[in-house]
């Protein structure tokens, strides 16, 4: 689907914007958004582009460089940090070799923060794409990257 006929499925509206930033976002394989997508976003909506990248850059969600193929959101408000986030945090950055917004050299993973998942009773967590892993220990999140780089 281009980036157009994503738009136009909502209407012509400012409110639609977080709406559509989100579609075109996830219709990009590397899962962010182009400078192309911002412009078509704005003209539709008749917007200014400096506001539409104003509201990209200001959620934490929207990303304006490419991504992994697998997102990895780590929570990192107060019950998962109380509950080993930073265990979580150092565990990733070892076994993937890069820092927290970074991407490996494969584009296989990128590393984000987040806030709260909403699953605080699994804490601590982690979001990859859609999916949520919760009650992470150093073990757990060995077996859960083998997973992924085997594409299960
Ligand atoms: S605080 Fe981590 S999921 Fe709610």
């Amino acid at each position: 689907m281009t980036s157009q006929e994503i738009i136009q499925k909502y209407d012509s509206s400012p409110e639609n914007l977080l709406s559509i930033l989100h579609d075109l976002q996830d219709a990009n394989q590397n899962h962010y958004l182009t400078e192309k997508d911002l412009q078509t976003a704005a003209v539709y909506l008749r917007l200014p582009i400096s506001f539409v990248q104003g509201v990209a850059t200001f959620y934490t969600m929207f990303s304006l460089t490419p991504r992994g193929n697998y997102i990895i959101r780590v929570c990192e408000s107060p019950p998962c940090h109380l509950l080993g986030s930073t265990t979580v945090a150092q565990e990733l950055m070892k076994l993937l070799g890069i820092q927290f917004g970074e991407t490996t050299g494969d584009k296989m993973f990128t590393l984000e923060m987040s806030s709260c998942l909403g699953v605080c009773g699994v804490a601590p967590a982690m979001m990859i794409n859609d999916e949520v892993y919760g009650n992470l220990t150093p073990q757990r999140i060995r077996e859960i990257l083998e997973e992924k780089r085997r594409g299960a």
